[in-house]
This record gives C-alpha cells, structure tokens and sequence, in this order.
C-alpha cells in the first residue's frame, strides 16, 4: 500500500490526533462521530484516538463539546452501549474555536495539538479531516500550511470531501492549492461509495472469480446498466444543490467510480497505486458524453391521498425558475479493446420510486432460437447479472428455465446471494474510510489523476446543461431517458 515517506508499515495503528475541521456541521454530526465511535466501540481504534473537533463557535470549550459530542452520539450513533459512549466523549473529544481567515487563530490551533499531544505522550501523528463547504478549503490549506501543520514529527494526512472543484479548471486549481502544501501521499479524497463494501467486493467479485472475468467484455455483454437512485429529495439543502446538481454531486464522482471499477483491467496487485492506475486508465478511454446521449430531468410535485410531495421548485430556498437538474441519465461507450461497442447506461435521480443502487450487466442473448419464435412463451430473455449495491445488498444471476409441463414455457429464475444472510449488517462506509485514513492506506480515495479525469468526461456539457425535462416525483424520472436505450432497442432493468 502507498504510504508517505515517514510513516511506519502498512496496517499498523499508530496513536494520533484526529482533527475534524467543521466539528459542529451536519457531515461531522452525522457521519464522522458516529463513525470514530462505532470503531472504538469494538475496539478497532485501541484507545489510540484522541478526537479535537475545530469550529467557528468559540463559545464552546471542551466541556459543552462533551456535551454536544453526546446528543451527536444519541441521534445517529446505533447501537449505543449503556453509558460508554458518555465516557468516550469524556475522554476522547476536545475542542479548539478557530476563525478561518485569521493566521493567528492557526498558530493557537497548532499551540493547542502541540499542548494535547505532550499531554498524552503523542508521537505527532495527525489527520485533518476538512468537513468544511467548498468555499472555506482554499482558507483553510493556506492557514494550516502557514501554521506549519502540514508536516509534524510523525505523519500528517489530510482529508477532503467531494466534489473536488466544480469543472476541470476548478479541479486543477483546486489541485494546484492543495499540493503547494501536501504532497499526493498526504491526500486523501473521499468519495463514500468507495467505502462500502459491497462496493469494495466489485474489484474481489471481478478479480478472485473466474467465471464472470472471462466473459466480461464485448463478445459476451450485450450492454451495462448503473443505477443510483434515491427516493429522497434535497432534504433541506438547497444552498447547495442548486449550485451543484445531480450531474456534480453524483455523476461526476459516485457512478463514475461505479463505472470504473466495472469496467478497469486486472490491475497488478491489490495495491493502491496499481488499482488507482487502472482506474485512472479506463477514466481516459472513456468517450466524454456528447449532448444528445444524455438527458437531464427535475422532479415535479406529486399528491396522492395520503402524502404530498414537493417538487424541485417548490423546495425551501430554490429558485422557483431552477434550471437546476435533479435527475441524470447518460449512455457511454469505453474506447478500448474489451469494451468498444458496449453501451454502458447511468442513471441517477432524487425523488425516484425507491432507494436503489444497482448494476446491471446484460449479456447476448442466443445468436438464434431453437424455440418457436412465433409463441410468447417461448421467448428467450438475456441473461443479466444485477449486482445490488443498497440496499438488499447482494447478486441476482437470472437465467431461463424450463416451466413444469407442455407446451414448452420459457420462465426466468435468479441465482441469488444475499450479504445479510451471510454475514448480517454491513458497516457504514465511513467506519471504513476513517480507518484507512488512520492506517495510511489510499486504496479507497481517489487520486489528484482520476478527478481530473472523470472531470474531462463531462467538463463539455456543463457548458451547456440545457432545461431539465419534469418528471414527477415517485417516477423514474423523465420518458426521454427511456428513449435513450429504446434507440440502441433495449431498455432499462427497473425492479
Ligand atoms: C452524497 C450526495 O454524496 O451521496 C447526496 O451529496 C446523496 O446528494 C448521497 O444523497 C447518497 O449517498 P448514500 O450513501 O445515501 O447512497
């Protein structure tokens, strides 16, 4: 595994400091807390965590941060063990106030991490998560960099959130700002999909089994189908939304990186620097999405007799006359040998009839049919792999049987497997990334390379996104998207 130059062996967890930077936002509250409590709920973190959240408020102090640190713990840690997680907070959280703009506040910041470490015998391993909006990171990696705390005695790794840069130019400058202060080994760019692990399997699914390997390219795969659809609108969060959109906030980054994990060669070992290269290398050979292989949808409001939902325009605090699209659906095509002619589909979308992350791989059907064409129950259907990402985490292999009895009857059956009958729940992806961030281990982040990248694919529409088709909310989304695939005769797998 890549680790910076002086850090120790991979794998190994070496006490530190962990900074969350945005201590008292909604990615903190709900995700990060949860997350460093659960690992050292099971004992993952060995005591070894020393937890220093960063703010504006400066009427906090260590103690009403406890405090907090517990209604956080309360309202999305599960399960909570009796009274423990009180005593965790008593231990582990410390807080420090700091004003962003301000150099000297920096100083105090790095004064206050010197001061807790020499208190507990640190050896100045540190990790600044940035839980920040996009606009406050530039600040930030100028202040900390002026403050000395991009280096220390032991390693420092920095943690920064999607979406990187708002295009390609924003990306490369973004990038720009941030290696003037860390090298590529200290950065560590999340992108949650890549945590869970069934996300994770796609590579051990691919590359631990040779029967589907052998057939994975365009000789056997009719098309893939990727999606990302969430039954949940904006949920308040209209600032930034309305700057972003589905094709920043999900396409760019989440099924992006769905796409390159189907799709990438074998890499040389199971390495961060090998997988990161053969994602970084199927990202290039990725045709950019031309205009009309791509349509965008806004969901409308809809009412049934017991429940009323807003539409997009309708949201607290969006334009009433958004353009701003909720709905993505795209066809691609991969420029290389194992993929050329295979139309790969994504689609992602808010508002959509169920919370549903799922590929579909469909395969040739039989060059010709030895049944009789002419008989509707004769007809033989593709053979298609649906890996189900979320939830109902697992695979369904559908194939075709013979149904009981003449005349001859065509049905469907599926091969299935189930996560949660083998191996109960999952954890939460960010468990997982926070303690590859700890380790020093970057396979699960996405490299300086592949943002800039996965940008290029799409830089040339956000030029021009055009007016969003409505579709109703409890859709999936917008009937130009079927259009898409009706045109290459096929048609979207829904549930
Ligand atoms: C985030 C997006 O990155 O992913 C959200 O900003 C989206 O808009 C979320 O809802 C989906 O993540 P998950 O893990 O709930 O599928």
């Amino acid at each position: 595994m890549s680790k910076e130059q002086n850090s120790s062996a991979p794998n190994e967890l070496e006490p530190h400091c962990f900074i969350i930077l945005g201590a008292t936002g909604n990615l903190a509250r709900k995700k990060l807390f949860p997350a460093i409590y659960n690992l050292s709920a099971k004992g993952v973190l060995k005591n070894k965590s020393l937890i220093l959240g960063v703010a504006r408020n400066k009427d906090h102090n260590d103690h009403s941060f406890r405090v907090l640190g517990r209604e956080m713990l309360k309202a999305f840690a599960s399960p909570l063990d009796g009274g423990r997680y009180s005593s965790w907070c008593d231990k582990c959280l410390h807080y420090q106030p700091l004003e962003p703009s301000k150099i000297d506040s920096y100083k105090d910041l790095a004064t206050r991490i010197q001061a807790l470490e020499r208190g507990k015998n640190l050896p100045g391993n540190r990790v600044f998560y940035f839980a920040l909006p996009p606009e406050a990171v530039a600040a930030t990696l100028k202040g900390l960099g002026n403050a000395g705390l991009n280096k220390s005695r032991g390693w420092t790794r920095i943690v920064m959130e999607k979406p990187f840069g708002k295009d390609l130019n924003s990306a490369k400058e973004l990038s720009r700002q941030v290696h003037k202060y860390f090298n590529e080994s200290q950065i560590y760019r999340i992108d949650h999909f890549l945590g869970k692990e069934t996300v994770q399997n796609l590579l051990v699914f691919r590359f631990a089994n040779t029967l589907f390997e052998e057939l994975w390219n365009r000789d056997h795969l009719e098309n893939i189908q990727i999606t990302v659809a969430e039954d949940i609108g904006i949920e308040g969060r209209s600032t930034y939304y309305e700057q972003t959109g589905a094709l920043i906030d999900m396409v760019q980054n989440h099924l992006t990186q769905l796409l390159t994990l189907i799709t990438m060669e074998n890499p040389a070992s199971f390495d961060s620097d090998a997988i990161r290269y053969e994602k970084a290398k199927v990202l290039q050979q990725i045709s950019p999405i031309q205009p009309e292989n791509v349509v965008f949808g806004q969901y409308t409001g809809s009412k049934t007799r017991n429940s009323e939902i807003l539409g997009y325009k309708e949201e607290p605090g969006v334009s009433k006359t958004s353009q701003r699209e909720t709905f993505v659906a795209l066809r691609t095509e991969i420029a290389n040998w194992r993929w050329k002619g295979v139309p790969i589909f994504a689609r992602t979308g808010k508002r959509l009839p169920q919370r549903l992350t799922q590929i579909a791989v469909r395969f040739h059907s039989p060059p010709i049919s030895v049944f009789n064409q002419s008989d509707p129950n004769s007809k033989i259907e593709p053979n298609v792999l649906i890996i189900t990402l979320q939830p109902n985490e697992g695979f369904d292999l559908q194939f075709q049987v013979k149904s009981i009895g003449q005349p001859v009857k065509l049905t469907t059956q599926n091969l299935r497997f189930r996560y949660s009958e083998t191996f109960g729940s999952l954890p939460d992806a960010y468990e997982t990334l926070l303690l590859d961030v700890i380790l020093g281990d970057q396979t699960l982040f996405v490299s300086t390379k592949e943002v800039e990248k996965a940008w290029k694919i799409y830089n040339s529409l956000l030029r021009n996104l055009g007016n969003p088709y409505p579709y109703p909310a409890g859709t999936w989304g917008p009937s130009e998207a079927d259009k898409l695939l009706e045109k290459q005769g096929t048609k979207w797998l829904n549930p």
